[in-house]
């Protein structure tokens, strides 16, 4: 599965463009702040209903402009359909040909990306939000019931918050439907999250053995809440139940799940080296192209922002290399990087695209 063709309007910068991309490997080039990430950034919007950078959809919009509009045309073996995309009042609204979905429930699951931005290299040593996003976004699109978990548990986790932020004393009544709740989807989540990770380890493990020529390295989930059904999980709840009035918010639960990557049994949040922070990044985001090649679409398209330039000659090939069969766009301010040979490149001025090959 692949996307061909790309229009936008009023997206960030871009008042109005058309890129066509290879089937193999785009080059968009150009210098800073000219449109290169906003470009990924639609591609990755198409697939997910989201954008990487940020949960506020009107930051999409173009200033002044009521709504963004993209279309893309994505193509596969068994021929073509249209997936749009509009941006307004805050929302976002998909529809393949004509017909609406939304995230969490999409009928899609044909359509998915893989984006590895620089920020990425530093989720290992980040906060665990940065970690738990990496799950949810590249590797979530491998699994329509994770995604409907993790949009449930959302709304719950919201509405709980809200209840203990509006009462000192909330009424228990009110309480106790909301501690159900959260029990219930807290445990869906918990168990989606296993099962992802579950899924995504095999290619993992070969993958950054692939890479490092060493040990691979080992990936764990590790859980907030260690209940395997809602009834544990609510004694588990209970138990934190002062702090959370005290502090009048949510102390349990998948919102506070890490992700654990080691080497020769290595925490490495604590200990990683730069370079092998980076080979368990590497290796994160090829497991994802391959995790999510196993779905019904094929493998997702690969959007690389600005990263090739931050590693070195061997992860560069490496990732290159393992991208060999799946569709990449390439951003980078380096015009010439070398042993690329892209089917097409890009310049960006000022979200103008103008092709140059
Ligand atoms: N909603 C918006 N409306 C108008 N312009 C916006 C909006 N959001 C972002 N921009 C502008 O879009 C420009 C290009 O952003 P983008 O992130 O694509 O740059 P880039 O080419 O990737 O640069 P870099 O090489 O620094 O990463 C920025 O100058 C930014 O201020
Ligand atoms: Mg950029």
């Amino acid at each position: 599965m692949i996307v061909e063709e790309l229009s936008l309007e009023n997206w960030r910068n871009v008042e109005a463009a058309r890129v066509e991309f290879d089937p193999g490997l785009t080059l968009v080039t150009g210098p800073n702040a000219q449109g290169k990430t906003n470009l990924l950034e639609a591609v990755f919007l198409l697939a997910t209903g989201r954008s990487h950078r940020t949960s506020r959809p009107e930051e999409l919009v173009a200033f002044e402009r009521p709504r963004a509009y993209l279309r893309a045309r994505v193509g596969r073996p068994s021929g073509q359909y249209q997936l749009t995309a509009r941006i307004e009042g805050g929302r976002v609204t998909r529809q393949r040909e004509g017909k609406l979905f939304r995230r969490g429930q999409d009928p899609l699951g044909d359509f998915a990306a893989v984006l590895f931005a620089p920020e990425d290299l530093l989720a290992l040593k980040g906060a665990p939000a940065d970690r738990r996003r990496l799950l949810d976004l590249d590797i979530g699109q491998a699994s329509a019931a994770y995604r409907k978990a993790h949009v449930r548990y959302g709304q719950v986790l919201r509405q709980r918050n809200a209840l203990l932020r509006t009462y000192e004393r909330p009424p228990r009544e009110l309480l106790e439907t909301w501690d159900a709740a959260w029990a219930q989807a807290a445990v869906a989540l918990t168990q989606e999250r296993h099962r992802l990770v579950e899924r995504l380890m095999p290619h993992f493990a070969a993958r950054s053995g692939e890479i490092s020529g060493k040990s691979p390295a080992r990936l764990a989930y590790e859980p907030s809440l260690q209940a395997t059904d809602s009834g544990h999980a609510l004694t588990l709840l209970a138990a934190r139940k002062d702090d959370e009035l005290r502090r009048r918010t949510s102390l349990l639960g998948p919102h506070r799940d890490d992700l654990r990557a080691e080497i020769d049994g290595r925490d490495l949040r604590l200990y990683g080296s730069q370079g092998e922070q980076r080979t368990v990044l590497v290796a994160f985001k090829l497991a994802a192209v391959s995790l999510l090649g196993e779905g019904p679409g094929g493998p997702p398209v690969l959007l690389l922002d600005d990263v090739l330039s931050e590693l070195d000659q061997d992860r560069r090939r490496n990732l290159l290399v393992a991208a060999t069969g799946t569709q990449t766009i390439v951003t980078t301010t380096e015009r010439e990087l070398a042993g690329m040979q892209p089917g097409r490149t890009y310049e960006v001025r000022d979200g103008d695209y103008a092709r140059t090959w």
